[in-house]
């Protein structure tokens, strides 16, 4: 008997932290900053979901591109004893320290689209985020196939790598996957690899001092989409075709892109979704019933988008994006 009302009471004392812990549950979430369009959706998704939910109190703040400004916005975090943190980390390293802080403070972490490299030696609840390795292979082989499919698969063509945020996971990861894809079309030859950074001025930048240093581009493998719509006004602005003397191949799927598209100035982009605002709520309502979190990084399905469709770049097939542009909301 003793032992049954000795279960009865753990299980309402469990039971009353866990409503106490959802009633005035405050979440933070450290956001790298505004860097482009995909950031603006993700953001958008994040404060939306997260922001809006019914009982929780929401805390925001961007960093503006600053790892040092996140590392400060984890501590005032830690100080104002918030019940949950969401994290974006604009960099891979240096992290651990901080991170520890927060497992110290025993605030459970959720890990979203940019992961830290200390994931082994620090506790979070869950992760989720694009795979970059693979979105960086489908990049290079859209263009491969592209080239066999019109073709071209013979022909030595120049390729530029234009890079993210030099250090960032989507940067390491995509150009891990562009890089490996190269040596399975042996046709396509490396003549540029660089950093635009991510937004679009840096990507118009850099496209403008290639068009004047390098003698031939074919193609242009941008890292995400922000960057190759600021190139195509750079080589516009050099009197020359974008997506036809030069096939660009961006990567996010945002609207812009979809449109860059259909206007014949871009020719792929392979996608990268920002919207995680439901998964970090289904994720902060699963901890607050008391679900054992999870270990293993959640990546969503994601496509490939082109002018005609019909590319195969290994395990997916690539869509017309003129079909699904008015199903875009960012
Ligand atoms: O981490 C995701 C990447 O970050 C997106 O591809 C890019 O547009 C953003 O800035």
């Amino acid at each position: 008997m003793k032992k049954l009302v000795a279960l009865v009471l753990a299980m309402i004392m469990a039971l009353s932290a866990v409503s106490a812990l959802a009633e005035g549950v405050k979440i933070a979430f450290s956001q790298i900053g505004q860097e482009s369009d995909w950031r603006t959706a993700n953001t958008d998704s994040i404060n939306k979901w997260v922001g809006e939910h019914e009982g929780w109190d929401y805390i925001y703040d961007d960093a503006q591109q600053k790892q040092e400004n996140q590392i400060k916005a984890l501590r005032n975090f830690i100080t104002q004893g918030v019940d949950v943190i969401v994290l974006t980390c604009i960099v891979d390293s240096g992290w651990e320290e901080v991170l520890k802080e927060v497992n110290e403070a025993e605030i459970p972490l959720i890990l979203v689209d940019r992961m830290p490299d200390c994931m082994d030696k620090i506790e979070y609840y869950a992760a989720f985020g694009g795979d970059f390795v693979e979105e960086g292979r489908r990049q290079v082989a859209w263009a491969g196939e592209y080239l066999k499919s019109i073709g071209r698969g013979d022909e030595e063509v120049c390729v530029a790598i234009m890079e993210g945020t030099t250090g960032s996971g989507a940067q390491v990861g995509r150009t891990e996957g562009n890089l490996l894809a190269m040596e399975a079309y042996p046709n396509l030859k490396k003549v540029a690899q660089q950093s635009g950074n991510f937004t679009r001025a840096e990507g118009q930048a850099l496209m403008e001092s290639w068009l004047k240093s390098i003698d031939k581009i074919d193609v242009l493998i941008a890292q995400n989409d922000d960057m190759a719509l600021g190139a195509i006004d750079a080589i516009k602005a050099a009197g020359k075709v974008p997506g036809k003397d030069i096939i660009i191949v961006g990567c996010d799927s945002v609207k812009v892109a979809f449109q860059a598209i259909v206007d014949g100035e871009m020719n792929a982009t392979i996608e990268c979704t920002p919207l995680y605002g439901p998964a970090v709520v289904k994720a902060i309502e699963d901890l607050l019933a008391g679900a054992e979190g999870s270990k293993d990084i959640l990546h969503p399905e994601e496509g490939v988008y082109d002018t005609d469709g019909g590319i195969d770049v290994g395990g997916v097939v690539s869509v017309k994006a003129g079909d699904v542009i008015d199903e875009r909301v960012y």
